[in-house]
């Protein structure tokens, strides 16, 4: 295998098309080997014929935990190590919360919540053991706030950065650091690859009949938005969030605030709830 001193190997889930191949096609340019795992392998074809030596494809569909407790052994030991790994994979739906059906909900949280907790407790073995290694996972601004219509993708990226708030401080004794990814809104397949379910006449012309951001206002934001990915994995210090896009920057901070002044509000009341002082 053709590695530059300073090189780093990747492993990539979701891989297929989106911010992962894109990542995986960041990687592969700057000299690194990567592990890119996706579904339909065939289509990562073109890049492994022109990356051959560089490049170790496999199939894996994150909500097979048995299927990905194997591919991340396999990863492991094909490279011998792995300094990056990238939970990626991932997929939305657009739904009034009472319109979901419970074959999208079983599918949501398969897919973003525990096929994400299979993946970091299937690598961090191999993390410790190699003495280090960075984590990282794709969350969202939609981690911070949420909109009408997407309550499930909330519930799934709410989900994994509470996982990882605790996880980071119970793995970073072992060198391994962990990166929650915050993007805003990035113009890429995920939005044509949405469930959507129309409203249902209840909801019809309120809040949770209209998307947050129509596709055709997003910028094309995936190249800056990955490159800023690929510089805080290979830093020095990588940050345990990673907010990209100043869309990301105002809805959370705004969304912050509010949540914050909510709770500072409450100090008074709070205090009713104390245990009464036992020599009282
Ligand atoms: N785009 C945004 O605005 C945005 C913003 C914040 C966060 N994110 C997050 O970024 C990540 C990547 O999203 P993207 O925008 O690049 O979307 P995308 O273009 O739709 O790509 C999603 C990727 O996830 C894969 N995937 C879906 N279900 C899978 C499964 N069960 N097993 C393995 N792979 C699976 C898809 O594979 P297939 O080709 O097989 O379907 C595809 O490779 C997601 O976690 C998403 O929540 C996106």
């Amino acid at each position: 295998m053709d590695i530059t001193p300073n090189s780093n190997t990747w492993f990539v889930t979701g891989a297929s098309r989106g911010m992962g191949r894109e990542l995986v096609e960041q990687a592969l340019a700057r000299g690194d080997r990567v592990a890119a795992t996706l579904r339909r392998p065939g289509q990562l074809d073109d890049l492994a014929a022109r990356y051959r030596d560089r490049l170790w494809v496999r199939a894996l569909d994150v909500t097979d935990t048995a299927q990905l407790r194997t591919v991340v052994d396999e990863a492991f030991a094909a490279f011998g190590r792995i300094d990056v790994v990238v939970s990626n994979a991932g997929h939305g739906v657009f739904a009034a919360a009472e319109d979901l059906t419970d074959a999208q909900i079983d599918r949501m949280i398969a897919t973003n919540l525990t096929g994400s907790i299979q993946l970091a407790r299937a690598v961090v073995p191999h993390l410790r053991a190699q003495g280090g290694g960075r984590l990282l996972q794709l969350s969202s601004m939609g981690g911070h706030l949420a909109f009408p219509a997407f309550s499930l993708y909330h519930t799934t990226k709410w989900g994994i950065e509470g996982f990882f708030e605790a996880l980071a401080e119970e793995v970073a004794p072992f060198g391994i650091d962990t990166t929650l990814i915050e993007p805003g809104m990035v113009r890429t397949g995920f939005f044509d690859a949405a469930d959507r379910v129309p409203v249902s006449a209840p909801y019809r012309g309120g809040p949770a009949d209209r998307e947050p951001i129509p596709v055709s206002e997003m910028t094309d934001s995936q190249e800056n938005t990955i490159a800023a990915v690929v510089r805080a994995a290979v830093s020095a210090h990588p940050p345990r969030r990673l907010v990209l896009g100043s869309d990301a920057w105002h809805l959370m901070t705004s969304a912050l605030r509010q949540r914050l002044a909510d709770v500072e509000s409450q100090r008074a009341n709070a205090a009713t709830a104390d245990a009464v002082p036992a020599h009282r």
